[in-house]
């Protein structure tokens, strides 16, 4: 992420004034967004994998630059959506300890196949040259269980990111009503660690470390002095990214464990990404076209750590398989075969076009989502307008009718 105290190795940015037109060549380099020459650059995407130093390290400290701030307006409702959403939040708490049956016996083999991922058409286990050529039904198992395990560590490290970016919301934001939500997100956030943790500890009984990739992106975000763009980074970045993730193992577990934390989970999901969008559409009026610019430059950073974070080189390291091969495979395939991972950018993009991100500066982080293979979204449902449709009230009150 471009941060305030990194020279903008940009001459047009200086020039540009509230109201300016941002042009395409102002913006950064891939060599400066990224840290890479190019998006698809294997050996510097390898060489991040390697900087995970102290996988057993329990403690991890990043520098958090933002200044707390107090406000002396109490008057609610100054914002009615935020406030709605406020609302909203307070009676749709749930439990992890009680809401949820956790007697139920679960077989993290079969909990969530991802076969499909590894299917016929990649050619990747009949082709002589493949690392993983001749795989057969055990290979498939474990790997499918090591990724399983892989998806939800991930999860889990993701919630705890947004624990702590929505802490420091509640202390940097300016709005009263904003700082009111935040704080039902921090309580929702504690709750999706809390439940992501046991499930791994008590039915899976496995985990990962943090992904490099991840970790970056989390560190960046908080690192951050700029209060919207911890929103950026987390409400619609990585949460829109959760939402998606979440929405595509929920439609494919049948387990019903998993498959009711999931949905409870998504229903404060859709509300946190809404926040994000509700309170940065405001605040980007107030904007000028360079710091429209730098807001697109780090979305489209975002966007390329969570696509990397995907390529879940832990888990072909962990199954002993060659790892770069396997990336570049990955990278390398056609895109009617990158549909799962391009599915995860599916709320992202329609709120980064809601927000004016996609044409801002001719279309510059267009061009980028269509380079990455997911501006086919830009026209699906925001998630500020879909996320009463993820709520959990009925089925919770029917359920207690029930008994
Ligand atoms: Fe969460
Ligand atoms: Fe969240």
């Amino acid at each position: 992420m471009s941060s305030p105290d990194v020279p903008n190795d940009a001459p047009a940015v200086a020039e540009a004034g509230p109201g300016a037109q941002a042009t395409a060549a102002a913006h950064l380099s891939d060599a400066t967004i990224l840290g890479r020459a190019s998006v698809n650059d294997v050996d510097a995407i390898m060489d991040l994998c390697s900087t995970n130093a102290d996988p057993d390290a329990t403690e991890h400290v990043t520098p958090d630059n933002a200044d707390a701030m107090f406000t002396w307006d109490y008057e609610k409702g100054q914002r009615p959506r935020l406030e709605k959403l406020y609302e909203k939040a307070k009676v749709s708490q749930w439990n992890v300890t009680t809401d949820l049956d956790w007697s139920i016996e679960v077989d993290p083999y079969e909990a969530f196949s991802i076969m499909a991922e590894l299917g016929p058409e990649t050619g990747w286990t009949t082709d002589p040259t493949s690392p993983i050529y001749n795989w057969g039904d055990k290979e498939m198992r474990d790997f499918s269980y090591e990724s399983f395990t892989w998806r939800l560590s991930q999860f889990l490290h993701g919630e705890q990111g947004a624990l702590l970016c929505t802490a420091k919301i509640v202390e940097t934001v300016p709005w009263y009503d904003a700082k009111l939500y935040a704080a039902t997100q921090v309580m929702d956030e504690a709750r999706h660690v809390e439940v992501f943790a046991k499930y791994l500890n008590e039915k899976v009984e496995n985990s990962y470390p943090i992904n490099p990739h991840l970790g970056i992106l989390l560190d960046d975000i908080i690192a951050d002095s700029r209060w919207d763009m911890t929103y950026l980074g987390m409400q619609i970045m990585v949460e829109g990214l959760a939402l998606a993730a979440f929405g595509f193992m929920h439609s494919f577990t049948e387990e019903p464990l998993l498959k009711k934390l999931l949905r409870y989970v998504m229903s404060d999901e859709a509300r946190h990404v809404a926040f994000g969008v509700l309170s940065l559409q405001e605040f980007y009026t107030e904007l000028n076209a360079a710091e429209i610019r730098e807001r697109q430059e780090f979305a489209f950073e975002a966007a390329v750590r969570m696509r990397d974070r995907f390529l879940q080189q832990e888990v072909w390291e962990r199954m002993g398989v060659p790892v770069r091969p396997m990336v570049e495979r990955v990278l390398d395939l056609p895109e009617e075969q990158k549909v799962f991972q391009a599915m995860l950018f599916s709320k992202i993009v329609p709120n980064c076009k809601k927000l004016g991100l996609l044409d801002a500066a001719d279309g510059w982080l267009r061009d980028r989502f269509t380079e990455i293979g997911v501006i086919q979204f830009e026209d699906y449902v925001d998630t500020a307008s879909e996320y009463g449709e993820f709520s959990i009230d009925q089925e919770r009150n029917a359920e207690a009718a029930a008994g």
